[in-house]
């Protein structure tokens, strides 16, 4: 196998970290089952984001369904437009996504922008083909499909749902009440960790492209007028810097900076996301992710979903090294230097999502904004009844008295004359003035209601878990022979520290077994292994990643101190320590 992310997938399998589902029925594309490593390594991952992003930022967590009834969805925009291009082979029937089929085989950069006769168009003028089976794909129509998974709730099928395809609406519908928890102040952020489901048209590289993964996100609310960031506890926060600007240069280059000179000079338009880009890069440092396999990357327009003003994406190097990397090359490029992934996105959402909740439901999704000192202010209103006003006026009454009312927010100046036109249903009317009960009154006011704007950063964990271990992955000789091991974060190892008897005695085994159970009682993850020679056991360790291992032998029990033989995954050092302070020795390497 000549790629790390090839061998990263056969050792994945082998020793419990993730391998595709349902294997028994053949598998299907896109569904993966983390294993007994996997699963402690993502709840591990996991507990560290909720770590700083809900507790050490003081967030609130929330847990929400992850079927969604369909009027959530036609709000948020996802069901007219959460959609990707597809194009199907006329040969082979496979189908696939059409802009990356254009952007793997053109000079086309961003794709996904172009509109489908377009991207019909390229198709044709470049002769493309199908990758599975090499068929000509000229000609074929290239329709817009929506990655949601339909469902049905209840039966009879009179209500359709939808699987989220982000766990953020979970929470955006959720607001008139979060609010109500946050003591209606803003700014105050919510997180959830679950499940999103996108119907992906072809999943790919294992865990990177799936049609169900797990999202962290955090839904950060703001006073846009008045809320600024703590930026100073992230200014000094070295960043790699792709912005859209330079991608579309052709000499486009990544740009070494701090968060502070980034925010200043405008690089990073939003502080928001500056702040959040500067909190996400020392954490993901501390989980595992090389920094110099890493960088952010700001969307081009084309890119962005139809929510985000901006949007940053945090990317990780696969498959090479930093040096071999050409800048411009995307994740669709497969190549022997290497692509990048997007880990996570950090875009600006403004009011979009809570102003579109808001037309389409009931609820309110503002916030009461209090002005320092109360001001005065003009109000224009109108007569509230109005039911002297015959049909002839159009409509009834009260759809003419809010047609009036909304006039006279938006412009006075149709007051001004005689008659007052306004247009009902399609249909231009004529009011007299009179009859409107016009009139400006001052009125003094202690704040107003404002829908609040959002900053989201979301993360794949399926991606980081697969990030984590790819950039882990080294092999290197060991006393002449070949080892694999992965150089996990103790943070994040699945199992921290494997105990051994030196061989299969009695004596060592029940004190093995005692130190086990003490350094689980101490909080570590243990795994206890008597099988095989110990050799083999050290090896097993290291390709799973288990920073220490604990060997009992026999100076263990003629020594008047009780001490055992401590070893180091990366260096293979050996040390002797006491078996008294092994917990907390032990522990106190965990945290570092
Ligand atoms: N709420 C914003 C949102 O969903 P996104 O960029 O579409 O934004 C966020 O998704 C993250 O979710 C991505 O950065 C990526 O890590 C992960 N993700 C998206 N689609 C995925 C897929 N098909 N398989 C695995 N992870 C995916």
């Amino acid at each position: 196998l000549e790629r790390t992310s090839e061998r990263l997938v056969e050792l994945a399998k082998r020793r419990g970290y993730f391998f595709q589902s349902s294997g028994a029925y053949g598998g299907v594309g896109g569904f993966y089952t983390f294993g007994p490593q996997g699963a402690s390594l993502k709840s591990n991952v996991e507990d560290a984001w909720r770590d700083r992003f809900a507790l050490e930022e003081g967030n609130m967590e929330i847990d929400a369904p992850t079927i969604m009834p369909e009027p959530v969805f036609e709000a948020s925009g996802h069901l007219d437009t959460f959609d990707d291009m597809l194009v199907e082979c006329p040969d082979c029937g496979e189908s696939h996504r059409a802009d990356h089929v254009v952007e793997d085989n053109t000079e086309y950069e961003d794709a996904e922008s172009l509109p489908i006769p377009e991207v019909e168009e390229v198709i044709a003028e470049y002769e493309l083909v199908c990758p599975a089976c090499g068929a000509g794909l000229a000609g074929q129509a290239v329709e817009a499909f929506n990655l949601m998974f339909a469902t049905n709730i209840g039966p009879g099928g009179a209500q359709p749902g939808y699987l989220r395809p982000e766990t953020a609406q979970g929470i955006f519908v959720e607001f008139p009440r979060l609010k109500e928890y946050a003591r209606n102040t803003l700014p105050f952020g919510v997180t959830q960790i679950g499940r999103a489901y996108r119907n992906e048209i072809s999943p790919r590289r294992s865990i990177i492209r799936t049609r169900e993964f797990t999202q962290a996100e955090l839904e950060y609310f703001i006073d846009p007028e008045t809320d600024e960031p703590d930026l100073e506890a992230v200014e000094d926060v070295e960043v790699t810097l792709y912005p859209a600007g330079e991608q579309a240069a052709d000499d486009g280059e990544e740009i070494r900076t701090t968060i502070g000179e980034a925010v200043e000079s405008g690089t990073i338009s939003s502080p928001w996301v500056g702040y959040f880009l500067g909190v996400a890069k020392p954490w993901y440092d501390a989980v595992g992710v090389d920094m110099d396999r890493f960088r952010f990357r700001q969307h081009l327009a084309g890119e962005r979903a139809h929510y985000a003003a901006d949007c940053w994406d945090a990317e990780a190097l696969i498959d090479g090294s930093e040096e071999s990397q050409d800048s411009e090359q995307r994740e669709s490029t497969e190549s022997s230097s290497g692509y990048w992934i997007e880990m996570a996105g950090f875009a600006y959402r403004s009011d979009y999502d809570l102003s579109k909740h808001a037309e389409h439901s009931e609820d309110r999704f503002t916030v009461f904004r209090q002005y320092d000192e109360p001001k005065t202010v003009e109000r224009a209103t109108v007569d509230p009844d109005m039911s002297y006003l015959g049909p002839e006026f159009g409509g009834d009454a009260q759809t003419v008295v809010d047609g009036l009312e909304t006039l006279a927010e938006r412009d006075r100046s149709a007051f001004e004359s005689e008659t007052v036109e306004i247009e009902l249903e399609g249909e231009t009317h004529e009011i007299p003035l009179e009859k409107t009960g016009f009139a400006v009154e001052e009125q003094t006011e202690a704040g107003e209601h404002i829908i609040p704007h959002v900053i989201e950063p979301s993360f794949g964990v399926d991606r980081l878990v697969y990030t984590v271990l790819h950039h882990a992955y080294r092999e290197d000789e060991v006393a002449g022979e070949e080892r694999t091991y992965l150089a996990l974060e103790p943070e994040v190892a699945p199992t921290f520290v494997g105990v051994f008897p030196l061989q299969n005695d009695n004596e060592l085994e029940a004190l093995a077994e005692a130190i086990a159970a003490d350094l689980r009682e101490a909080g570590l993850a243990v795994t206890y292994d008597d099988s095989g020679n110990i050799g083999r056991r050290y090896r097993r360790q290291d390709e799973v990643g288990t920073p220490f291992c604990v060997t009992v032998d026999y100076e263990t029990l003629e020594n008047e101190e009780t001490t055992v033989t401590v070893r180091e995954r990366d260096t293979t050092d050996q040390m002797r320590l006491p078996v008294d302070d092994l917990a907390k020795t032990l522990s106190a390497l965990r945290t570092g």
